[in-house]
């Protein structure tokens, strides 16, 4: 029967707060990741040998022991990858299994297919491997001196800041060591493989990045790419870490499916997981600032160096990003901005929300809070001053800010979280109490949107309209969490003007839509929601010509409202008007496509267009130290962020709350050591300590910027919300130096490294408390 009697549902609008498609399956557990999808007859289960040494030649490599152990299927090195041995994204420098020469502790040596993983996992610790043991560069300074790239240095420049610098009234320049960062996904690396005919695949992989781990398992196998079908329901996290490191581990299994002909799986426990993939890059950042008396910068040099192990993986673009954000959200007037990009023997490190971004800004925002310390200002004072929209609109990579709100939103967020009272209140505080210290600092975040690789802003989307008037929804986007299949399904519903419950989200396969991006770069909902968008349109057009036709109405009296559809002035439902169109033998199924329009950059000069617009946000954070333990915690957070119109601001809360506690987590508690072999010491949660629901600021003030809108023709004017929020938690690390620098009664500017862990903060205010004696 038609819907048209029936008590219709208002249209699920954009722009609502609608729960997660999943968050009573994610805490149910009804949610199903690869791990719990049903297990096919005659599975095999693989684990890795790993490399013991950070770099070293193989002089044996022995496993037969290993092959003859029980429940062994099959044992998988080097000779048996059929096509190129090689999972890496770009460069082709990282092999599937090392051929003669290993290049970091972790490295995957060999893989054991066994009836059972503990069987497996028995065996693979029965290999004889013996290794000459190389020269192994284990640190930034170490790589540096030994000359050892990913690839050259690169330099970005606006005018010429070491004049603009030595001519300035006052300059100042500072140095800080910043860690890496574990992803830490809930759903560790995994993947599940069957077999089909004529040799091809069917991967079931938790990838941010299906395409490349179709192409990928296709190049290792020597298959063509229509070969390979990759399937993503979810992942259980992914954070940038899935964007390519999940594909060595499901090329791992495809080759193990392909040798045997038999399904295979493979999970990498937790400690497995931290020592072999690659984690945010650890980076070294030298700044330098020439100002006036009011803190006004008359130039910037910026010296970026990272660590970005033993393959390039994705470290250019990550470096390119960090050196777009050396200025976060200040005009620097004349900049120069060198990027550094180091080899070393340690596991490739990767993609990890915000890119680089959070490294590249965490230098001028040292440079804010040491004006402000020698000019005896606020720093807020400094920040405000020079905001691009206020002191200049050109960036040093030649694209102009149109859209600068920074300033608008700092001052809204310093009135509503009361930062000049709260100063005053903190300056007294700390006055009366001689070890405990407060401190308070409210940051910017201005992040550019599009990848900057000009040819991944692009997207597909398919939309099939059934004919009882349900539709399936399928696009080349990933949902790791962030909310990305409920933003693209309410697209889609709007656009039909039917409930959100008719719209299907189903698992991104690249046999549905190819050809896709890594949903990456916090484009999933930019790039997808349009594409899906353009699917409907399609869709709609032939709808509205067939009742043009059927009902001899002009189609500008035809239109989808949450009533029904209006053809003149009768009104119809949409599944009549669907099944009408069926039998008058109209397509109901379409592909949309998006490119985002007017972005351009020529990395040989690091000047264009790189980003469509920026994502802006800001955060005023309140921290306690102990002066006599180091210990810390933030007592308040108040963020105010700029999610243009949010698709869905139930859902963007998620992000930017999740976004600030993993940035505060990268700043104060989460550190990665290695030790003098190039063995990480913190490979589990009992050593590596990500933040823990305790560790919640105890107020927690959060508001989507009421007045944001994009002002580009982005999907419903939103704008991205993934990455940016990440680095509102620079404002804790900076809130972190105002407590110390208290304890030298604001004088000297402290040296912190970050994480800004309790030893750290300890050492801090014991140096701050020397040089500050010395001062008087
Ligand atoms: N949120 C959750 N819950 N889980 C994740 O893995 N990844 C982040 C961010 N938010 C992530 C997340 C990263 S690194 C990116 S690039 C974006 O989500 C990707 O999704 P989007 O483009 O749809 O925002
Ligand atoms: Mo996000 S680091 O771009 O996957």
């Amino acid at each position: 029967m038609p819907d048209t009697g029936a008590p219709l549902k208002l249209s699920p609008s954009v722009h609502a707060p609608i729960a997660h498609d999943s968050a009573e399956k994610h805490v149910s557990g009804e949610a199903r990741y690869i791990d719990d999808l049903p297990e096919p007859a005659g599975l095999l289960h693989l684990h890795v040998g790993q490399s013991a040494r950070a770099h070293a030649r193989i002089r044996r490599l022995d496993l037969s022991a290993v092959r003859a152990a029980p429940g062994v299927v099959c044992v998988l090195a080097a000779a048996d990858v059929p096509g190129r041995n090689d999972i890496s994204p770009i460069m082709g420098d990282d092999p599937m299994f090392p051929e003669g020469e290993v290049r970091f502790v972790g490295q995957p040596l060999f893989a054991v297919a066994a009836e059972t993983l503990p069987k497996a996992r028995a065996a693979a610790a029965l290999a004889v491997v013996e290794y000459d043991d190389l020269p192994a560069l284990l640190t930034i300074a170490a790589a540096r001196e030994a000359g050892a790239v990913i690839e050259d240095s690169q330099t970005m420049r606006l005018g010429d800041a070491q004049a603009a610098i030595a001519a300035a009234p006052h300059s100042l320049a500072g140095q800080l060591a910043i860690g890496g960062q574990d992803h830490f996904y809930l759903e560790g690396q995994v993947a599940l493989v069957i077999p089909g005919e004529d040799g091809d695949l069917h991967v079931w992989s938790s990838t941010q990045n299906p395409t490349e781990t179709q192409h990928i398992i296709a190049r290792t196998l020597g298959l063509r790419d229509n070969a390979v079908v990759v399937e993503v329901r979810r992942m259980g996290g992914g954070f940038g870490g899935k964007e390519t490191q999940s594909i060595h581990y499901a090329a791992i299994a495809a080759l193990a499916a392909t040798k045997t002909g038999r399904p295979a799986k493979i999970r990498l426990d937790r400690d497995d997981d931290m020592a072999m993939t690659g984690k945010r890059h650890a980076f070294e950042s030298r700044w330098q600032v020439g100002f006036d008396d009011d803190g006004k910068l008359r130039g910037a040099a910026f010296e970026l160096a990272s660590r970005c192990g033993h393959s390039a993986d994705l470290s250019i673009a990550i470096n390119d990003r960090a050196m777009f954000h050396a200025d976060n959200a200040y005009c620097l007037q004349a900049a120069e901005i060198v990027s550094h990009r180091l080899r070393t023997n340690t596991v490739s490190d990767t993609a990890f929300r915000g890119f680089g971004g959070p490294q590249g800004m965490m230098g001028i925002e040292r440079a804010m809070d040491a004006i402000a310390l020698r000019l005896g200002k606020d720093p807020l004072d400094v920040r405000k001053a020079n905001l691009y929209g206020v002191s200049g609109d050109r960036t040093p990579y030649g694209q102009t800010v149109t859209d600068a709100v920074a300033f608008e939103l700092m001052d809204e967020l310093e009135r509503t979280c009361d930062y000049r009272g709260r100063r005053a209140v903190v300056a007294a505080w700390n006055a009366e109490h001689p070890w405990l210290k407060r401190g308070l600092a409210l940051t910017p975040v201005k992040f550019g949107i599009s990848f900057t690789a000009n040819h991944l802003n692009q997207a597909g989307a398919l939309v099939h309209v059934y004919t009882d008037g349900s539709i399936h929804l399928n696009h080349g986007g990933t949902e790791m969490g962030q909310g990305l299949n409920i933003k693209v399904a309410q697209v889609v519903a709007d656009a039909f003007h039917v409930p959100l419950d008719s719209v299907k989200i189903s698992a991104t396969r690249t046999d549905k839509v190819p050809n896709t991006s890594a949903t990456a770069a916090s484009s999933g909902s930019d790039l997808n929601g349009m594409a899906a968008a353009n699917a409907v349109r399609a869709i709609k057009d032939r709808l509205i010509a067939f009742a043009s036709r059927e009902f001899d109405t002009p189609a500008i009296l035809i239109d989808f409202t949450p009533a029904g559809v209006r053809i003149g002035d009768q009104l119809m439902g949409f599944t009549e008007l669907v099944r009408r169109a069926y039998f008058a033998r109209v397509s109901l199924s379409a592909t949309g496509y998006y490119r985002t329009p007017e972005i351009h950059y020529d990395r040989a000069t690091h000047q264009g267009r790189p980003f469509y617009y920026f994502a802006y946000g800001a955060a005023a954070s309140e921290v306690v130290i102990d002066t006599l333990t180091g210990e810390n915690r933030v007592t308040r957070v108040d963020i105010l962020h700029d999610a243009g119109r949010s698709l869905n601001p139930a859902v963007d809360a998620g992000q930017i709350e999740g976004g600030f506690i993993q940035g505060m987590g990268w700043l104060t508690t989460e550190e990665l050591v290695f030790d003098d072999a190039g063995r990480l010491a913190t490979h589990a949660p009992s050593t590596y300590k990500i933040p823990t629901a305790g560790d919640r600021p105890d107020a927690f003030n959060l508001a989507i910027w009421q007045r944001g809108e994009n002002r580009e023709a982005t999907i419903h004017r939103s704008k991205a919300v993934g990455e940016p929020p990440l680095m509102l938690a620079i404002s804790v690390f900076s809130a972190l130096t105002d407590a110390v620098a208290s304890v030298g009664g604001h004088r000297v500017m402290p040296d912190l490294d970050a994480p800004a862990t309790p030893e750290r903060i300890l050492a801090a205010v014991e140096d701050v408390r020397r040089r500050a004696g010395d001062h008087v």
